[in-house]
């Protein structure tokens, strides 16, 4: 690519700026999987550049164009869209269907699958419709749409197995107490090998996964360094079983609205190649503590006084990486002074004189500095 990263690992690169122009960098045929969340069509403006509903459908055309066009024959484009209600009343909006038809009837996709995201932790919302005149049932599902450039992407369903029900487990230690094989009413042939154990149960297009990360170390290191932590990102769960599904190791990996880079983070965890488009700089900048996990806090700071002054190109070396829930670093110096992302310059000099004095002061309590290159 022409533009040169905001930071990159020894597997991927983050960039910053509009994806739509950092799209027309890349070759075509060139990505295994695009991986991503756009900005909802809401009702009420987010901090990060919402759309509204009516225009959503035109805003996004040129985005999964620009997508086609780099995925391989075998490539796939995942795309997680929140529901939303139209303006003023209790009615559904239709953009995400929209969007579904748009891609497919107008752009060539094939839809592989359609996906829903169960977020048990969602809050009840809108407020009006759920919380006070109780006309609604809360809104926890996400439509992700599993789209493809050939009917025959490459995707393998056994990389995402998932535990066996109890009675699944009773079945496959004792097969003849519980079935026979026969032909069901339903036209199911269930045979002898239904009863085999093959290391898991096929997963339902029905993914349920909490978005709490409460206890993630992005959320954590956001807080004990002042930042301000994206607001509306998805769990590493979700990225996680597209990328194991839809990749092998070393394929390529793009996120187009990369926010607080969970796909990034969740691809290099995964042994794969990745790429980060963000319109946003502090958000991107912010992302990077997702690498930096084991590293003291005034190393951290020292990376984001670089990265404001360098402007570009910060290159991670020794990174800690895994999908594993972070183990907590209680030991971490908690000198925080002021709450913004980027210290001023008088704050980075400040920041030096400080760590000469915490370098004096009490080594044992500063943790060990950087961690090995972990890999899940
Ligand atoms: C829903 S958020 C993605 C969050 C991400 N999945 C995560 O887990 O952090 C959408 C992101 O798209 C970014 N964005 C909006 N328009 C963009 C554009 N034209 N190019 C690149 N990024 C854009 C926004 O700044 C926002 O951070």
């Amino acid at each position: 690519m022409r533009s040169e990263p905001l930071y990159y690992t020894k597997k991927g690169k983050a960039y910053c700026g509009d994806s739509l122009e950092l799209l027309s960098e890349l070759p075509d045929n060139s990505v295994d999987l695009v991986m991503t969340s756009p900005p909802f069509a809401l009702r009420r403006q987010k901090t990060y550049g919402n759309v509204v509903e009516t225009e959503y459908v035109e805003w996004i055309k040129p985005f999964g164009k620009a997508v086609f066009r780099v995925l391989k024959e075998t490539g796939s484009l995942v795309l997680d869209l929140g529901g939303a209600y139209k303006s003023g009343i209790p009615s559904r909006s239709l953009y995400n269907f929209r969007v579904l038809l748009m891609f497919c009837d107008e752009i060539g996709f094939h839809l592989s699958e359609d996906f829903y995201w169960f977020n048990p932790a969602k809050l009840p919302s809108p407020i009006e419709w759920v919380n006070k005149r109780k006309i609604r049932a809360k809104d926890s599902v996400n439509t992700v749409w599993w789209f493809s450039k050939t009917a025959f992407p490459k995707a393998d369903v056994r990389k995402v197995l998932v535990p066996y029900s109890d009675r699944m487990k009773k079945l496959i230690e004792d097969p003849d107490s519980f079935y026979k094989p026969k032909k069901r009413p339903s036209g199911h042939d269930i045979s002898a090998g239904f009863g085999k154990n093959n290391g898991g149960a096929i997963p339902a297009n029905l993914l349920t996964i909490p978005n709490t990360d409460s206890n993630s170390s992005y959320l954590r290191l956001c807080k004990e360094l002042g930042l301000q932590r994206h607001p509306a990102r998805f769990p590493t769960e979700l990225p996680a079983f597209f990328i194991k599904m839809l990749t092998d190791e070393k394929d390529i990996i793009l996120d187009i609205f990369g926010g607080s880079n969970t796909t990034g983070f969740t691809a290099e965890a995964l042994n794969r190649k990745w790429l980060t488009f963000e319109l946003d700089r502090e958000y991107l900048s912010a992302s990077i503590i997702r690498f930096l996990d084991g590293y003291s806090v005034e190393e951290i700071r020292e990376i984001l006084c670089k990265l404001k002054s360098n402007q570009s190109n910060y290159q991670l070396e020794k990174i800690y990486c895994t999908l594993e829930p972070a183990k907590a670093t209680k030991q971490r110096r908690q000198y925080i002074f002021q709450p913004s992302l980027f210290p001023s310059e008088d704050d980075c000099i400040e920041k030096k004189n400080r760590k000469n004095i915490l370098e004096n002061d009490s080594p044992a309590s500063i943790p060990p500095s950087p961690i090995v290159n972990r890999i899940a």
